[in-house]
């Protein structure tokens, strides 16, 4: 119930205006949110990198709904892609780019042609983008994007969720060479007609698509804080005889950070999953919503102030 709750909570644009003129917001915020700007997250960064951390970072924005936020998008990722080349952040910190905020649902084309730009800035600033899976409606649109992308930006990496019964084959189709692929459970609510309604399906599949990616040519980029798949994964890569510079851990921006540290501490590289933006509220709501016993840390942020 508290999840459902949450989830109504993330996409009601009201509670988020209500929420980020609340006093309390901004203790609650920083465990999961670098901050409002490119400032903070320039900063946020640099200390995870420091920590030994790699970094992807994730600009939060409204659904877009017009060219002009769109085009706002693409050259706030520009921006920010130029400060980490000037602060020497890069290749360590990449971005990480929902294919819908840059306009795709009001023109796939002008949503590609933006996609472009970032990656052009990122190559330029010696660093990756990774496109971010979305609803199972948009999977097709996406890997035809990351395929036209990829002939100038080899680099380019996509995000699978392994809920999707299609996942395995996707996952068959991108173990190439020079192919970067972010292997995640899933995150929206999705049909069973093309998504695994059991958790345990949903793991099931999460190992059955780690096997063909530990198994192929690509770089597997195992986007979990799930215990028992850490640990397949890590069983996986040794019997693939995959060194740890071969493929890498990523985790949510303060999400389980001393197992971040283990497995640094370990030789693996972990990659952590940092958002920034003035539109915090509905991507807070869903870490709520995945993890309730999260709301004894907001009890806790309110208490103390
Ligand atoms: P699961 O939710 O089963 O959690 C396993 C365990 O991890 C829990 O029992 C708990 O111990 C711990 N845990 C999980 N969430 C926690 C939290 N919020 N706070 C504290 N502990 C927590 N999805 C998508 O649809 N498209 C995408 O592009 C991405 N991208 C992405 C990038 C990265 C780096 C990550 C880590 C995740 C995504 N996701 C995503 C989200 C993903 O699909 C999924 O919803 C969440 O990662 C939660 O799933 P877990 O694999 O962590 O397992």
């Amino acid at each position: 119930m508290l999840r459902t709750l949450f989830l109504a909570a993330a996409g009601s644009a009201r509670l988020g205006r209500l929420a980020e003129i609340a006093p309390v917001s901004r203790g609650i915020v920083q465990r999961f949110v670098a901050g409002p700007s490119a400032d903070e997250v320039l900063l946020v960064s640099r200390g995870l990198v420091d920590d030994g951390l790699a970094v992807s970072l994730d600009h939060l924005s409204d659904e877009t709904r017009t060219i002009e936020q769109a085009v706002a998008t693409r050259d706030e990722y520009v921006a920010v892609l130029g400060r980490l080349k000037g602060a020497g952040l890069t290749p360590a910190v990449e971005v990480s780019v929902k294919l819908s905020a840059l306009g795709r649902r009001i023109d796939e084309k002008l949503a590609y042609e933006h996609a472009r730009a970032i990656c052009a800035a990122a190559a330029e600033a010696g660093t990756t983008v990774t496109l971010d899976a979305e609803d199972h409606g948009t999977t097709d649109a996406t890997l035809e994007t990351l395929a036209e992308l990829r002939r100038d930006f080899p680099s380019t990496g996509a995000a699978l969720q392994a809920y999707l019964r299609r996942t395995e084959g996707d996952c068959r189709e991108l173990a190439t060479a020079g192919s970067r692929v972010r292997l995640c459970k899933g995150a929206y609510a999705e049909p069973e007609s093309v998504a695994f309604p059991s958790a345990l399906d949903v793991d099931k599949s999460f190992v059955r698509c780690l096997n063909i990616l530990m198994a192929g040519e690509g770089y597997p980029m195992v986007a979990t804080h799930d215990a028992r798949l850490i640990a397949i994964a890590e069983d996986r890569a040794r019997w693939f005889d995959r060194s740890t510079a071969e493929y890498e851990f990523q985790m949510l921006y303060g999400v389980r950070p001393e197992e971040q540290a283990r497995l640094t501490g370990s030789g693996h590289t972990v990659r952590v999953h940092l958002p920034y933006g003035e539109e915090w509220y509905a991507y807070l709501m869903r870490r709520l919503a995945e993890r309730p016993a999260n709301v004894g840390f907001l009890a806790r942020a309110v208490a103390s102030r």
